[in-house]
């Protein structure tokens, strides 16, 4: 008789009744309510909502950077109780080193892991092989001795995650990472990381208050609501795996921006179009 195959089924960031109250008393601001979700391993999702419905602060409790109020919340099967190697963020602010080159920034976390003398020179070999392949994956080869302040916005965020995506980290969160680039550069970022989580098969977190964004980046996309910070909604991306631009155009696609575009209107309390285009473009240029 054939043995059935064991499947584990464990989600790979999971949250329970997750509460983020900040401030006491009359001025407190219940940032997360009670909130659960699982996110499964190896999947895109997406968080999306107006300014101030908690998407960075939620981001930043599974990053270990903050700590919830009420809940619990694991990661990689255990209880996050602070920052780990297993959950690399990347912000909007690119937040490199500015004193070192591309090629030692993307390298940093190794350098110093070398330097405490607990590697072999084997694993020093694989880890320039990766950090080769990386400036490769991330068409930075030719800025490899550059330093930060010589490169534009888009290059510079690459150069981010290539340094987060270094040590394999098996969850990647990320809190607007394109909100500060222009259009197309945006788009060219679109496709890369797509590539980049078809290649490492990690999971990803990734905060937008931009719709299009967030469903043609996401398997699923969460829709996050403000006073208190709580998900409105979760939508299944039916889009094909392999995503070209020329999807956005789809009625699908039309479809479901228009779904979401409609949740996070009434959940924000605002009555026209033109009213949540301003706030959230005004959130975009913040
Ligand atoms: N450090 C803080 N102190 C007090 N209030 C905060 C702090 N960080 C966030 N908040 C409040 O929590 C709510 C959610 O903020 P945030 O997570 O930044 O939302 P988003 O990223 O969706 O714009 C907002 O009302 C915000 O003002
Ligand atoms: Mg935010």
């Amino acid at each position: 008789m054939d043995v059935p195959e064991i499947v584990s089924v464990e989600p790979k960031i999971s949250l329970r009744g997750v509460e983020k109250i900040f401030g006491e008393g009359e001025s407190a601001t219940v940032a997360l309510e009670k909130l659960d979700l699982d996110i499964q391993e190896s999947s895109f999702v997406t968080l999306v909502g107006a300014s101030g419905c908690g998407k960075s602060t939620l981001l930043r409790i599974i990053g270990g950077l903050d700590y919830q109020t009420g809940g619990e919340v694991f990661a990689n099967g255990k209880q996050v109780t602070g920052p780990g190697a297993d959950r690399a963020v990347v912000f909007q602010q690119y937040s490199l080193f500015p004193w070192l080159t591309v090629n030692q920034n993307i390298r940093f976390s190794r350098l110093l892991k070398a330097s405490r003398g607990d590697w072999t020179s084997a694993e020093v070999e694989a880890a320039s092989g990766r950090a080769d392949a990386l400036l490769n994956l991330m068409g930075l080869a030719r800025a490899a001795n550059s330093y930060p302040n010589q490169l534009s916005g888009g290059m510079q965020q690459r150069v981010a995650i290539a340094r987060a995506l270094m040590p394999r980290p098996p969850v990647l969160l990320m809190d607007e990472p394109f909100g500060a680039l222009d259009t197309q550069t945006r788009e060219v970022m679109h496709d890369l990381i797509l590539h980049v989580f078809n290649l490492e098969k990690s999971t990803i977190v990734f905060v937008t208050h931009d719709v299009e964004e967030a469903i043609y980046l996401g398997n699923r996309v969460v829709v996050m609501a403000p006073r208190p910070g709580r998900i409105d909604s979760i939508h299944e991306v039916s889009l094909p795996e392999k995503r070209t631009q020329d999807m956005k155009l789809s009625p699908e696609f039309i479809a479901m921006k228009r779904e979401i575009v409609e949740r996070i209107r009434e959940t924000s309390g605002m009555k026209t179009d033109f009213e949540l285009l301003e706030k959230l473009s005004r959130q975009a240029s913040l």
